[in-house]
């Protein structure tokens, strides 16, 4: 299947599922993940905030689990391939402490150990790149934690319904990012986001994107825009979410006419659709057709991640 096929199957892959876990007995939860399967962990903690869920969640990138996680934290480990080595570390060192992961996967060690050790797994289909399987691997994670059938619904018909809008609207930003480092201004409820679109558009478009977040970004990334020689060679986005706190919707404004007053005509993003779930998978979707495009203009493979996979290979030889 062509790299547009798979894009437009990815409303597919948001499915419900009746695995819900209760989470009334746990002090806290921990996604632990990298790269195209963490994203799926920090989108399922920031849905959990956002629920007003009275449980901490939070998400570990690298090798070390928290010292104060022990046996009453959630503890999911989300590994495509499963055989991440920060991930299988994390399992790992949740075992050493008496907790039986839940792990999320396709298959390799991570299955492999999680069902020696009794652990319950949950699988999604193999055949894919991390990254263009994220619609199994979020559902999986929020049916986990919880989300009702209909929340995902709408969020799913919510993609369906915009497909042909959203793709276009990727194939105009793409062409305004053409030759440039985007640089992603985003808020507390969108800074996922943000992270997904930094993701996409260098693993797909091979090209680096930075982001910051509201307020803290008026505390210091503003100080960057005096220097003009260096501003002129990003191109700026703003993304907010509907909900965001009001001060935050306010600052998102003060960015903009500061932005204007110094030339600069952002590409300004809010998502769309009814529940916070809807709107941010649809900006995700955004990013997913915007950098697919941007590798087509630069001339780039979309699907090839060679350079992770040699640091993969390098690292192996250190087992
Ligand atoms: C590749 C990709 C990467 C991987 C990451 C972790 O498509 O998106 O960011 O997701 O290297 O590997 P997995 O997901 O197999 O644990």
């Amino acid at each position: 299947m062509g790299v547009e096929g798979l894009l437009e199957g990815f409303y597919e892959q948001i499915v419900y599922e009746d695995i819900g876990k209760d989470l009334s007995g746990y002090k806290g939860i921990v996604f632990c993940g990298m790269g195209g399967s963490g994203i799926a962990g920090t989108f399922a903690s920031k849905w959990l905030n956002h629920r007003g869920v009275k449980i901490p969640s939070f998400v570990v990138k690298g090798y070390e689990l928290p010292p104060f996680v022990d046996d009453s934290y959630l503890v999911v480990c989300i590994s495509y391939s499963g055989n991440t080595e920060e991930t299988l570390s994390n399992f790992e060192e949740a075992l050493k402490r008496g907790i039986k992961p839940v792990c999320i996967t396709s298959g390799g060690k991570l299955k492999e150990l999680a069902e020696k050790n009794g652990c319950e797994v949950y699988e999604v289909p193999k055949g894919f790149q991390p990254r263009y399987a994220f619609g199994y691997l979020l559902s999986k994670a929020l049916c986990l934690v919880g989300i009702s059938p209909e929340e995902m619904e709408d969020a799913k018909e919510n993609v369906r319904e915009n497909l042909n809008k959203i793709k276009e609207e990727g194939y105009r930003i793409a062409e305004r990012l053409y030759g440039y480092v985007p640089v992603v201004y985003s808020t507390p409820l969108t800074d996922a986001i943000a992270e997904r679109w930094k993701g996409q558009i260098n693993e797909n478009a091979k090209t680096p994107l930075y982001y910051a977040v509201l307020p803290e970004m008026h505390h210091n990334e503003v100080m960057g825009w005096n220097n003009p020689s260096l501003r002129n060679k990003f191109h700026y986005i703003v993304m907010y979410d509907a909900k965001d706190h009001h001060r935050v919707k306010l600052r998102v404004d003060i960015t903009l006419k500061l932005l204007k007053d110094m030339g600069i005509v952002p590409i300004v993003l809010k998502g769309e659709g009814n529940s916070y779930l809807s709107r941010s998978l649809y900006l995700v979707h955004l990013a997913d057709w915007v950098s697919v495009k941007l590798a087509e203009l630069y001339g780039y493979d979309s699907l090839k991640v060679d350079t992770i996979e040699r640091i993969k290979e390098e690292l192996k030889k250190y087992d």
